[in-house]
């Protein structure tokens, strides 16, 4: 009876991750995507690695408290209003590398 409830974590464990991984995806279409996949107002254009590097700089701390309160044009939570930190983390991550 126990191997069967731990095979049943093990699978929604394992969904669960896929799942996140195409949140990432969806959450960055419905969000991050309107400004930064054509570098609109100067933001770091989606892919462009020069452009990030300046900015993963800072760190990732840094990054992810500056998207929660905005920084200079950028809006507080890029649109994305219900995004944990580390949603906000695998949105940078997806961002920054090369497309
Ligand atoms: C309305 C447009 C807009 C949206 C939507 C947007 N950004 Fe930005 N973002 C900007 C602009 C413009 C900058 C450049 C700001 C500057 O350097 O003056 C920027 C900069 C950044 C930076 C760099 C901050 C720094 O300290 O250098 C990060 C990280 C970032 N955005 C993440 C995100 C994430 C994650 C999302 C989605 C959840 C998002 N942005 C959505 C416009 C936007």
């Amino acid at each position: 009876m126990k191997k069967v409830l731990l095979a049943v974590l093990a699978v929604a464990a394992v969904s669960a991750v896929s799942a996140q991984d195409r949140d990432i995806q969806a959450l960055y279409k419905k969000s991050c995507y309107a400004c930064h996949a054509f570098g609109a107002n100067g933001a770091p254009k989606t892919g462009a690695v020069d452009q990030w590097a300046p900015r993963m700089e800072k760190g990732m701390e840094t990054l992810v408290t500056h998207v929660k309160d905005g920084f200079n044009t950028m809006p507080p939570k890029g649109l994305c209003f219900d995004c944990s930190d580390a949603e906000y983390k695998a949105l940078i991550e997806l961002m920054a590398a090369p497309q």
